[in-house]
């Protein structure tokens, strides 16, 4: 039975900054930002959007009232969830209106766990082929004002349906995985930023990359050739860049422009939205999938997930026909386009203006975010969302 994803999509916040008006307000080089960490905007997130709206915003526009009715598993992968017990899919599953006969829980482990979440919902399809199952990426990257990280925020979600037959990709077996106890970014409970060892954080993706990339290979008798294009998580471009370049340089040159060209072109949501952790791989693989003109049905695309701490996965997926049909481009383009280029002032206040921790009752402004889904609030310590639609 093919397994795979069947619809994507993703949902970015209505503000962003550019990275070069950052470079000038820190006194760094605009080169630094926009080359060297190869990142050009960064999303901005009002206190109106926690990971639970972003991923229900994202949800909302590739799910039809079919997807609604099938769905039985609601799987919500998040570093940046809003509750120490209560899984965010649950507020997801009723955001979205998800039929009462699912299950909704959320998984954690950094960056990966989205990959965590589309091998449960490949076994779970494998036992039930009927079932579609919904796996939500969603995170608010915060490393805290004139940090070293903090030209790798960002903010946003990426939203999948997975299913027998898929129309976009099929998952492969089999994948290769590894885990290695590391603190090269970690974010302890009390704490709303993260804490890395930045310089260490890039040394361990690279040898995870490093390391199951060959060890696929080995196991599955393949080579460069064999791949049309990778795609990576991307906290920011150039870090997938680099880990693409470590195993390009004994490559022969058709392997490495094929695969520097769609490391180009995957590479374009992340530049322009930042880093959203969970979701940055499969953000990657949506760009790569919609900006190509080049790929056809059949090729095959590596993905390569890792999540600090660390776990890491690197798999495989075959494009199906009519692919691009299904695509979501026209609304990714215009969300894109019509964000808001706010001023570091005023991004320095609203990465300030954040909801006290403690605070059992406040009430929102959800008119100044243009998002269907919002926070509207506190009550009794309770989180209360809106769906502007309902
Ligand atoms: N023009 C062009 N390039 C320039 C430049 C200029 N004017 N000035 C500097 N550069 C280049 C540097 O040469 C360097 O390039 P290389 O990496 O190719 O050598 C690059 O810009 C960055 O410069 P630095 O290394 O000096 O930058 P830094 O000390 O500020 O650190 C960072 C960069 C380590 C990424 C830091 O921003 C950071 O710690 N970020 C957070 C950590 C992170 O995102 N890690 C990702 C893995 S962890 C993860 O994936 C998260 C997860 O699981 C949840």
């Amino acid at each position: 039975m093919k397994i795979g994803i069947d619809k994507i999509g993703f949902y970015t916040p209505a503000m962003y900054i550019d990275t070069g008006d950052l470079a000038e307000a820190r006194g760094v080089e605009p080169g630094k930002f926009k080359v060297g960490i190869g990142q050009e905007k960064m999303a901005v997130a009002p206190k109106t959007q926690d990971a639970v709206t972003l991923a229900a915003n994202a949800a909302l526009n590739i799910l039809t009232q079919a997807d609604i009715d099938a769905i039985d598993y609601v799987i919500f992968a998040t570093e940046t969830g809003v509750d120490h017990s209560k899984a965010a899919g649950i507020f997801a599953h009723e955001l979205l209106g998800l039929k009462k006969s699912a299950r909704s829980i959320e998984v954690k482990q950094a960056c990966y766990s989205a990959t965590a979440g589309l091998q449960i919902a490949k076994g779970h399809i494998a036992l039930n082929p009927d079932s579609r199952v919904l796996v939500l990426a969603s995170d608010i990257s915060r490393y805290g004002l004139k940090t070293g990280g903090e030209i790798t925020q960002g903010a946003g979600a990426v939203a999948m349906v997975i299913a027998r037959d898929p129309k976009l990709l099929t998952i492969e077996s089999p994948s290769v995985y590894q885990t290695d106890d590391a603190m090269d970014f970690w974010r302890p409970l009390y704490s709303d930023t993260a804490h890395v060892q930045g310089k260490f954080s890039v040394i361990q993706y690279i040898n995870f990359f490093k390391d199951l990339f060959a060890q696929y290979q080995e196991q599955t008798k393949t080579s460069l050739k064999d791949f049309e294009a990778l795609v990576f998580h991307t906290p920011y471009t150039k870090m997938g860049l680099k880990a693409l370049q470590s195993v390009l340089e004994d490559a022969d040159e058709a392997d490495k422009k094929r695969l520097l060209d769609y490391y180009e072109v995957g590479k374009y949501y992340n530049a322009i939205v930042g880093n959203i952790y969970t979701g940055s791989l499969y953000l990657n693989l949506i760009s790569l999938l919609e900006q190509n003109q080049t790929l056809e049905a059949g090729a095959t695309v590596g993905l390569f997930s890792y999540g600090s701490g660390s776990v890491g996965e690197f798999f495989t997926g075959i494009l199906q026909p009519g692919y691009r049909d299904h695509l979501k481009k026209e609304y990714h383009e215009k969300l894109l386009e019509e964000r808001e280029q706010i001023s570091i002032e005023r991004y320095e206040a609203v990465f300030m203006d954040t909801i006290p921790n403690g605070v059992g009752d406040i009430e929102l402004d959800i008119e100044m975010d243009p998002a269907l889904i919002c926070l509207a609030g506190i009550k009794n310590h309770m989180r209360q969302y809106v769906n502007k639609q309902q």
